[in-house]
């Protein structure tokens, strides 16, 4: 289906299934996927190379300064290198979640996000996406589900993918989870929040699928009264 103008803001949090469901949407209504998780992961990624700390205002400023980040659906590159499994490590995940509090990092995410967003039509997953960089979105999704459903999603994930060199539990992932809950929950800058206009989808007890066609519907009521 082709549409015009349109975007859509989909939030939660870690594990709820945002990007897996925001990449099939984009793909049957011909959206620019924006996966912001990926961006703050990548800049963490320059600070771990780089041995630059998270309350380091100068250094950290002096880098965003000479950082491009780009993402073209689920592949991102950092400076021009294609980083998309170097971000996702348990060392960047862990560090991603304090350097995303940072109100230079959210800045420079904040700008650049809100351009690709004039541009294009699109659908962006995130924390702050609803309530910060689209506020205007056509349709406000709000994901959550159960730590405990999310954990062992996670974890299923992770097993197919690593087999037997899975070295973390199944409580590892959980912990993992409920601390990332209460640093995005908690930060002072943009933290995670229903926005105004949400649409909350406990996808707990729903199949991917059920998600997509829930949402599927919201989506083509609007497209309709665009006409
Ligand atoms: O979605 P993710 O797990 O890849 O996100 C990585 C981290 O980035 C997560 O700890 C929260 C943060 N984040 C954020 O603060 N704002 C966003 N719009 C997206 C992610």
């Amino acid at each position: 289906m082709r549409v015009g103008k349109l975007s859509v803001a989909v939030d939660g949090p870690a594990g709820s299934g945002k990007s897996t469901i925001a990449k099939i949407l984009a793909k049957k209504y011909h959206l620019t996927y924006v996966d912001t998780g990926a961006m703050y992961r990548a800049v963490a990624l320059k600070m771990l190379r780089n041995d630059i700390s998270a309350d380091d205002t100068e250094r950290i400023q002096q880098m965003l300064d000479k950082t491009k980040v780009k993402v073209l659906f689920d592949q991102i590159y950092l400076d021009d290198e294609e980083v998309s499994a170097l971000i996702r490590t348990p060392q960047v995940t862990n560090f991603v979640s304090i350097i995303s509090q940072n109100p230079e990092i959210r800045k420079y995410m904040t700008n650049t996000q809100k351009e690709i967003g004039k541009t294009e039509n699109v659908i962006m997953d995130g924390r702050d996406i609803g309530s910060v960089i689209l506020p205007h979105a056509d349709l406000k999704v709000y994901l959550t589900a159960s730590p405990e459903v999310r954990a062992k999603r996670r974890f299923e994930e992770m097993q197919e993918k690593e087999g037997e060199n899975l070295s973390l539990t199944l409580e590892d992932i959980l912990e993992t989870i409920q601390k990332r809950d209460f640093q995005d929950k908690t930060r002072k800058e943009a933290p995670l929040t229903v926005a105004d206009e949400a649409v909350i989808i406990d996808s707990s007890g729903l199949t991917i699928q059920e998600v997509v066609e829930n949402i599927s519907v919201l989506l083509d009521k609007i497209l309709d009264a665009k006409g």
